[in-house]
């Protein structure tokens, strides 16, 4: 079975997502480590109750570049196949040998509505700000930006009027519970090729 760890600064929906999606067997992946940056969050005790190794690498003791390292030691330590960022507020370096084994999710549709500063309801609001009609949420592989990198799928869900950054947010979440394992597996089937900078999806 693939091994992936789940790199968090917050409330873990998406890693017990994941989790859940593991247990029934819907998932082509173990969660066989968790990676935090921030103490006492929600997401560490999803972890722990699920009897997931964690490492909690607090912002305050690990500049960035010393939480890169470590995450880089502990990828190689753990065997890990592919990272998956999950609510992770900072910039990862991609750790040396892993281009194309990191993964994020954007609640947008990507390249509209991310870079550093958009997340959580400020993409939202700023969706709605601009009085678009799609939204939706984009799984990509990470790159040295925020919210780039080749994209893998994205998927959509039409604005109304009588939305506000709430509603859209739990909708678009909706959205990103399917969408992201769904890319997991994809990756874990070998069916995920970069190609100038691309990701081409081999169904065959
Ligand atoms: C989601 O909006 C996702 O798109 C973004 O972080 C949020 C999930 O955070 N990258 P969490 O899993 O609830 O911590």
């Amino acid at each position: 079975m693939m091994r992936m760890a789940v790199v968090l600064s917050g409330t873990g929906r998406t890693l017990a997502n994941f989790l859940q999606k593991s247990h029934h067997g819907q998932l082509l992946a173990e969660v066989a480590l968790v990676i935090s940056d921030m103490e006492g969050v929600r997401g560490n005790h999803i972890a722990e109750e699920a009897g997931v190794p964690l490492q909690v690498l607090p912002r305050e003791r690990y500049p960035i570049w010393l939480f890169n390292d470590k995450v880089a030691e502990l990828v190689k330590e753990y065997g890990i196949d592919l990272v998956c960022l999950a609510g992770f507020l900072r910039l990862l370096v991609v750790p040396s040998g892993f281009t194309g084994r990191v993964m994020n999710i954007h609640p947008s549709l990507l390249p509209a509505f991310g870079g550093k500063g958009l997340y959580g309801s400020r993409v939202h609001a700023a969706v709605i700000d601009s009085g678009v009609k799609v939204s939706g949420c984009t799984v990509h592989f990470a790159d040295a930006m925020y919210d780039h990198g080749p994209i893998i799928l994205q998927k959509t869900l039409p604005v109304s009027h009588e939305d506000t950054e709430r509603t859209l947010a739990e909708r678009v979440f909706v959205l990103e519970q399917e969408a992201y394992p769904e890319a997991v597996n994809l990756f874990a089937r070998g069916r995920l090729l970069i190609k100038d900078h691309k990701v081409v999806v081999d169904v065959s």
